[in-house]
This record gives C-alpha cells, structure tokens and sequence, in this order.
C-alpha cells in the first residue's frame, strides 16, 4: 500500500509535494489524497479526521460542456464531496459492450471534479434507485432465464460482480482512487437495499454479506459503505438515508456517523403538485445532524437536472429532476437556499477541530431545548436547539442569553458568539426561484418556419406485427426498446354480438400501467392512465360499432419503468383483460382471443426524430395546421435565442409525447395531465416534521411545462425540433425561452435579534454592522435597483412598499454602489443619515435587477 501511494505522488509529479508543503500545517487541499480511511468520529484523509460536505449531481443529468460550471458553483456553495451513481444500463447497453461517451463519460465527468479540487463519492451500486429508468439496471438481465435481481442468483451475481469489476478497474486504469492521487474518497455498493431486504427471506441477507464480500475483495482502497442497510457487514460502513438523521448511529462503535441521503426537496412525477422543501428545515435537519455527532453529510440532489431521453424511471416520474435543489435543473442558484446552505457549511467548518475530536456534551435547557457542547482543553463549540414545532424560546448558556426560534438551531464557533441561525434567512432571494420552473425574462416564437406533420398509422403494419393468443406482459414484450405497445383485434357483429339498431357496447378495459389509448375503426375512443402511486387503471367506454368487422385497437404506453421496490424489476406492465359487454347480457371476454401486436410506434420505425428525416417527402405542410388531434408528429426550425444560457420550451399547448432538438430527446412532455385540486400550501410552515406531502404547489396545474433545451444542443443558425404528440395539442403556441436577467431582493435587520442584546446587552459582544450582499451571476451585472428603504418597509421581496419610517434619499446611495457592477455589499452603518426614527428596530432592503 504504501509503495502504491508513493508511485501514486511522483508520478503527479514534483509541484504538488511543494504545493502542499508551502500550504502549511492546518491547510486541507481538498480533492487531493493519499489514504482514506474512518473511525469511530469519521472519515480520515491523509491522516486528518475530516467534516465533509457532500451533494449529489448525476452526470447524465447535464450535458458535459456544463459540468465545471455546476462543479464550481458546488465548491462555492462549501461543498468538499460530489456524489453519483453509476447508470449501468446505459453504460452497458447490450451485455459486455460498453459506452462511456457524451453525458455519460463518468471519467471525464470524475476528472472534472478532480480539476476543481473536491472528492468523488462512487455509488456504483449497480442498482441505482434514483428515480432513473429500471433503478439503472439494464433490461439484458431481466431477459436472462432463471435471473432474480438482488439476491441470492448466481446469473445476476454474475452480471453484477462483472460490472462493478469492470468499473472499478475503470478507475484504478484512470488513477481515480484517492491512494492514486485521484478524487474518489469513498464507494458505495448496493443501494438502500435494508428497506426491502424482508422481501427476499434469506436470500436476501445472504447477498448483502456477499455484495460486501465482493465490493471489498475488489480493493479500492478506499471505504465502502451501504447505505439503509442496518446488517453492512464490517467493515462497511452503514449510512442513513432521510429527511432527518440525527438521531442515527451506526452499527458499530468503530463507524463514524454518516448521511448519504438528506432530501433538499423531493422529485416530481407527471400529474403531481410539486413538492419543495424550505431551506429553513433543510438547514435544521443538517445542523442537528452535526450538532449529534455527525461528520458526513451528502445533499440529494445538490443540482437535480433534467431527465433527457427516456432515462426517466417510474412509473411516471417527470423529465424535471430539478429536486428543489440548491442548483436548479437549469444550472442558476436558488436563493436564497443555496446561499443559506453556504453560510451553514461556513459555520459548521469553523467548528471543525472540536467536532471531530471530541463526543458533545449534551445540557438541557426545558422541553424541546437543548444544547450540545463540544470542547477541548483549547475552547468550544456550540449548537443550541429549539425542536418545538411552534413555540420560540430565550435561553441562558455560559452566562448568556439567546433567542432560539421554534425548531432551529444556533450555532456558535466559540460558545458565545452566534454565527448562523438554521432559520434566519438574510440572504439574498432570487424573484420567481420559490418555483421549480425558472423566472424567465424573455419569450421567442418558435415559427421562424412553417410547421410540417406526419399522421402516425393507427395499429400494426404487417411488416413488424406478430399475432400471439392471450394478452401478453408489455415489458416482456417491448423489453423497453419503445414506451409503446400496440395491441391490435377486431369485433365482428354479425358473428358475435345479436343485431341491434344501435350497436352499442361497454368495453372494459383494464391494464396494470401505465397509459393507453383505445382506437375503435381507426378513431381515438378512450383515452386511459394511472399515477406514480398506482399505475393500474381502467377504461369503461361506451362505443359504437358498426354491422360486419371492426377494429379494435390499444395503444398501450409506458412511461419510465419502475425503479424502486421489492422485486420492483418484475413488476408487469400493459393491459391484462378486454371485455365487450353488450345487450342481453350479452359479454365476451377477449382477453384471451388472438391478438395482433406491435412494439413501437409506425413514425418510430421510420425515424422522424432523427435530422435525417428532415426533408423526407413523409412531412405534409399546407395552410391548415391540424392541432388536437391524437398521434401526430410536427416539426418547425427555429432559430435559438442569442446568448449562452440554457433554453425551455413551453409545451403547456401540447398534449403528451416526447420532443426533440436536433435529433437529441429532451424528454416525455405530459402537461395535459393536471395535479388534483388541493393539498397545496403556497407558503409552507418550515416548522415541524417535513416529509414529502407537507409541502407542495401548483396544485390543479401540469407538473411540468417549460422542458429543458441545453444551449451546447442548439446551432446559432437554424435548429430543428420535432414532436411526437399522442393524445392532441396545438404546436403554434409553442414558445423558446431563456433567462435574459434576474430580479434579486435583500432583507437584513439592524438589530440581530438571536444573540439577545435587548434583554442582557452587558454580556454580549457587539454585532457586526448588517449588510446587504448582492450578486448576479451569468456574468450579468446589476442594471437597476428599483427599491431601496431603510426604515420599516412593509411587504415581501417583489412587493415592498415604503412604511412609515423610511431614511431619505437611500435608493441614489444604494445605485452608486451597485449600479453596474457584478456583485455589491451595503452597509447599514455605512448609510450616514440622521437616524428616522429612533428606538424602533429598522431594516434595510434592496431589490435590483440583473441583466447584460
Ligand atoms: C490492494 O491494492 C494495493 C494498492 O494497489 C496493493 O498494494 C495491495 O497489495 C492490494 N491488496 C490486495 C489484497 O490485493
Ligand atoms: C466541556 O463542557 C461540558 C459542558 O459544558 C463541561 O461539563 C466539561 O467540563 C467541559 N470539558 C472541558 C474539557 O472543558
Ligand atoms: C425573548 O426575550 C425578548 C427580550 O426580552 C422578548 O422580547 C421576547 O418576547 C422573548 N421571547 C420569548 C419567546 O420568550
Ligand atoms: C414494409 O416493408 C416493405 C418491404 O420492405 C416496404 O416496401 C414497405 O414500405 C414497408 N411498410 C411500412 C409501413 O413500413
Ligand atoms: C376482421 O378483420 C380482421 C383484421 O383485418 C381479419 O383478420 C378478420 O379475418 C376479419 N374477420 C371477418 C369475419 O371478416
Ligand atoms: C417475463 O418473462 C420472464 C421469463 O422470460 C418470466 O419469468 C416473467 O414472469 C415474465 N414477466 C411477466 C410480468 O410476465
Ligand atoms: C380536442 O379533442 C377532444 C376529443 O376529440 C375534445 O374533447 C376536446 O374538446 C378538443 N379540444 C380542443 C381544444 O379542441
Ligand atoms: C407558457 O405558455 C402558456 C400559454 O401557452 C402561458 O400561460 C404560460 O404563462 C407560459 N409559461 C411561462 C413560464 O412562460
């Protein structure tokens, strides 16, 4: 080992020996490492104990041009650790070929974060869970004879040692693990499989002890870790997944406290509200995570992004991955969360040394208040709690008095002073940024040309149609090479059902997921679909039918296959029973009568997605464009928006289907399927337990209806989009968008009410002047500020009016010092005026704009 680490440093050469060396003593160069190892306090690099900061971004979530962005924004964010998991499905297509190009070059996306200076966590699983198609598992093993996923199975065994073998020798190839010089600190195998375990008997707890066996047999050297997995044998470590993980512990004595998963909102699925989690909450679950103990802590997600493709999993999950996420899908910062989360990581780090070397001494203060003291001979740090869900409290610590809001936490780097408060938010907010959907400042019609379309065909063509007795599984079927699965059989009414002046029948159809359309002689009858919860449903549809032969067709579609559960990968799919059901009792089951099937769709098969098909005579164009109508492809050009931010399309014209630019997928579109009526809270109480229902918006709207276009996707020049529409919409409303500026707003008070000095001032040391810090980012600068009082200003950021004590002539100072510039910083003391109105508490507050 030690010869290893020492081939691993010369051959980086000379320069970072002297780097280091000319650092210094208490310096930590982070993403550069020799060993990496853990005790019972934490993880250990080069020999340091270490509070390690951590988020998850999926590589294959953005494109490559954009990873060092989003990368760099992390690390300012205080990040030290990115997290990924590995997308085996698309890595290895068909078994034993692989594919490591474009948004999945998992080395190139490990060496970008090398090169910014942070550490990888590899979740190679292989099973990856993440709301991502087939929990990442490649549909080639669900086709091996005698195959059982996660558990006792000598073929999937197999498959799965090969491929994190295969991974892991990846690394080692490319020097990626810390005892090589590269960034990976940390491997993760399996993944939170303790939550289904009971599913498997003893098949299951076998395979835990053998995934452990072989994930360390592979000597990474680095630590392993399970995470959900209470039974991780040694000396894997065993992590906690959660809103909340504080009151966690490994198990064993020898672990040190670690979270894998802390949910900085939730993911979205079509014909949901979407869910947000408030920063205020998200920063109480970390600090009462280190305030007991913890030394690890990874955000999922820390930048979300978008599902492209049918990478999606299911059923139903959207193409926005966005996650409420610090970064959103579109790469800008959501103020103010991760600038709040910044200031957090700050505090905590200038805690460090005390946390990681000592256990915390826990005090009560009364109910729901407590403190935990970590101290050494040299001085202290502490955290101050207040988990009642309502009731703000005074406290009285070391001789002093502090203002403890209901459920959050303080926290104070040397006993006395406190630096943070989990919900006191001062930091800048960004206008419209409460929504997962980007504020977006300009709209382009899309028709730079006129639209052309192609009418798909209703049912199979002979040329890729088969004819099977039964109902067949749609999985097993398609083997999710298509979301579709026609199937296809006609009803004659002569033969089979007793003439009547009306021909008219129920049919009842049912299917286990997760959409489809019902076609009667060739026109759209029914239109079927579940939810993410349960996928099944039914269609209970009155239709005509003509004397003589009739078609009957079902569209049945998938969207994105499970990805978590027990033996979620077996989970069925596609409609299992047709029932005609006439007069006079009259009632055929079709279900097992022949049927004629057809995997995809005709348009599918000739490729209209693709560039090459861009001028093939198949497209139609005339004056009248015809909109609502169900299976339909369209294609425009555009020309892109100039600048180099990211684009969205507005889709919430359309119907359902998927789109692409150029050739490229940006997705399944569904804004037709609206979120039920309530249970939204617009503005959601942060205090008390959160979970994944408490807060939520949008209610009785799409999940989702601006789709993410990347810019490195788009030609200057003229650019091609085609949409494959299913059910009916309009395309000449569709709109290009992208963010040409920002509005920002600040708050800060003059008196900062956490450290008491109202109620004891004597013993407590004097409070910085507050500031307001403003920035743009994008390389915009500020162009107006548009508010600007000190005094009482009444309102919210968007909506501030003056009140009644308001300074004169603020706004003139607060232009000279930001007008023009990239970033500002105004000082309440540095406002020189006479004071409006002494004895009341004032604030100062600024809102701006930001643009070119
Ligand atoms: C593990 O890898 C290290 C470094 O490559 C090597 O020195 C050591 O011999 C290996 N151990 C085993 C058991 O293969
Ligand atoms: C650490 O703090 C606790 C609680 O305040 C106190 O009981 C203990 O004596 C302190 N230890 C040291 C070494 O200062
Ligand atoms: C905390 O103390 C301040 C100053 O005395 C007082 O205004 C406030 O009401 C107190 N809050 C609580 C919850 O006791
Ligand atoms: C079916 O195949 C024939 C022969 O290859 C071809 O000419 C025809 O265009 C195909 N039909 C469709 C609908 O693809
Ligand atoms: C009805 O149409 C189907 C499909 O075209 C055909 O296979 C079947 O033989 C027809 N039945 C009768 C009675 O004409
Ligand atoms: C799919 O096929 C496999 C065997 O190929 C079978 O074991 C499994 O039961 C089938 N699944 C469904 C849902 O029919
Ligand atoms: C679209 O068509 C459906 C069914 O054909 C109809 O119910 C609906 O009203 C139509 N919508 C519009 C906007 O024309
Ligand atoms: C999207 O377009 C619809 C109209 O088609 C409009 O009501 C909505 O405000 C647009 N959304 C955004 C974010 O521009």
């Amino acid at each position: 080992m030690v010869n290893q680490i020492q081939m691993g440093w010369f051959s980086r050469g000379f320069l970072i020996i002297l780097i280091t060396l000319v650092l210094g003593d208490g310096f930590i160069e982070n993403g550069i490492a020799s060993s990496v190892t853990y005790d019972s306090k934490a993880l250990v690099i080069d020999g340091q104990r270490r509070i390690l900061f951590s988020g998850s971004i999926h590589y294959p979530r953005s494109t490559p041009d954009v990873w060092p962005e989003i990368i760099r924004k992390s690390k300012e964010g205080g990040l030290d650790v990115i997290e990924t998991y590995v997308f085996w499905n698309y890595h290895e297509p068909e078994r034993g070929q692989y594919y490591f190009e474009g948004r999945f070059d998992l080395v190139k996306f490990i060496k970008v974060v090398q090169e910014a200076g942070l550490y990888v966590h590899l979740r190679i699983g292989p099973y990856a869970c993440a709301e991502w198609n087939y929990g990442g598992f490649p549909m080639w093993l669900h086709c091996i004879p005698g195959v059982q996923f996660r558990t006792t199975n000598k073929q999937f065994q197999e498959a799965m040692a090969s491929f994190i073998t295969k991974i892991v020798n990846l690394m080692k190839d490319e020097n990626l693990f810390a005892s090589q010089g590269g960034p990976i600190i940390l491997a993760q195998i399996e993944n939170e499989y303790g939550n289904v375990e009971w599913a498997y008997g003893i098949g299951g707890a076998l395979y835990v002890k053998w995934a452990a066996s072989t994930a360390v047999a592979l000597n990474t050297t680095v630590p392993w870790v399970m995470c959900s997995q209470e039974d991780a044998p040694d000396p894997i470590i065993n992590t906690c997944n959660g809103f909340y993980c504080d009151t966690f512990t490994p198990n064993s004595p020898a672990k040190p406290k670690m979270w894998t998963e802390g949910y900085t909102g939730w993911f979205l699925s079509f014909g949901s509200a979407i869910p947000f989690r408030p920063v205020e909450d998200l920063a109480f679950s970390v600090a009462r995570f280190f305030e007991t103990g913890g030394t690890f802590q990874n955000y999922y997600m820390y930048f979300g992004g978008t599902n492209f493709g049918r990478t999606a999993g299911g059923p139903l999950i959207a193409t926005s991955y966005d996650y409420d996420a610090p970064i959103d899908e579109y790469g800008f910062f959501r103020q103010p969360k991760w600038n709040h989360l910044k200031d957090l990581h700050k505090s905590i780090k200038l805690c460090e040394k005390y946390l990681v070397n000592s256990d915390p001494n826990y005090i009560s203060f009364g109910t729901n208040l407590e403190g935990h003291v970590y101290n050494d001979s040299a001085g202290c740090a502490a955290f101050l709690a207040n988990t009642d869900h309502t009731s703000d409290a005074n406290i009285s610590f070391n001789g002093n008095a502090y203002f403890l809001p209901a459920w959050s936490v303080s926290i104070l780097p040397d006993c006395k002073t406190v630096v943070f408060n989990t919900a006191k938010v001062v930091s800048q907010k960004t206008l419209g940024d409460s929504s997962h959907e980007p504020k977006v400042s300009s709209q382009f019609s899309l028709a730079t040309s006129p639209w052309k379309w192609y009418h798909e065909k209703v049912g199979t063509s002979d040329n890729y149609s088969f004819t099977a007795p039964d109902l067949l599984e749609q999985i097993n079927t398609t083997k999710d090479a298509s979301d579709y699965l026609w199937y296809s059989t006609s009803i004659n009414v002569d033969e089979v059902i007793a003439p009547k002046e009306q021909n008219e029948v129920y049919l009842h159809i049912k299917s286990l997921g997760h959409a489809a359309l019902l076609f009667v002689n060739k026109a759209l009858a029914g239109f079927g679909y579940g939810n993410h919860d349960d996928a099944s449903f039914a269609i209970d549809q009155l239709i005509t039918l003509n004397q003589g032969n009739n078609s009957l067709e079902i569209l049945s579609l998938m969207i994105g296959l499970q990805n978590y559960g027990p033996w979620f990968d077996i989970a069925p799919a596609g409609i299992y029973s047709v029932i005609v059901d006439g007069f006079m009792e009259y009632m055929q089951d079709m279900s097992s009568g022949d049927w004629t099937y057809q995997v995809g769709t005709d348009g599918e098969y000739l490729e209209l997605n693709k560039l090459e098909q861009e001028n093939s005579p198949l497209w139609a164009s005339g004056t009248n464009l015809p909109i609502n109508r169900s299976l339909i492809w369209y294609k425009t050009s555009f020309t892109a928006p100039e600048g180099t931010g990211p684009l969205a399309l507005n889709l919430s014209s359309m119907g359902k289907g998927q789109a692409w630019v150029n050739g490229e997928s940006i997705g399944r579109y569904w804004p037709s399927y609206l979120s039920p009526a309530t249970g939204c809270s617009e503005s959601c109480d942060y205090r008390g337990p959160y979970d994944s229902n408490k807060c939520l918006k949008a209610c009785g709207q799409p999940a989702q209806t601006l789709y993410h276009v990347p810019r490195s996707w788009v030609n200057p020049g003229q650019n091609v989009l085609v949409l494959h529409e299913e059910l009916g919409g309009d395309p000449s409303k569709i709109r290009v968008l992208t963010k040409t500026g920002q509005e920002i707003c600040a708050q800060v008070s003059e008196i900062d009410p956490l450290q008491v000095g109202s109620w004891k001032p004597s013993t407590v040391s004097k409070p910085m002047s507050p500031s307001i810090e403003l920035s743009c980012e994008q390389g915009w600068h500020i162009v107006s500020v548009g508010f600007a009082s000190f005094g009482t200003p009444k309102g919210q950021c968007g909506k501030f009016s003056h009140g009644t004590c308001n300074a004169d002539g603020v706004l003139p100072i607060v232009q000279k010092a930001c007008l023009g510039r990239v970033s500002c910083s105004v000082t309440v003391s540095s406002l020189k005026f006479e004071d409006p109105c002494p004895g009341v508490t004032k604030s100062l507050v600024v809102e701006a704009l930001c643009s070119e």
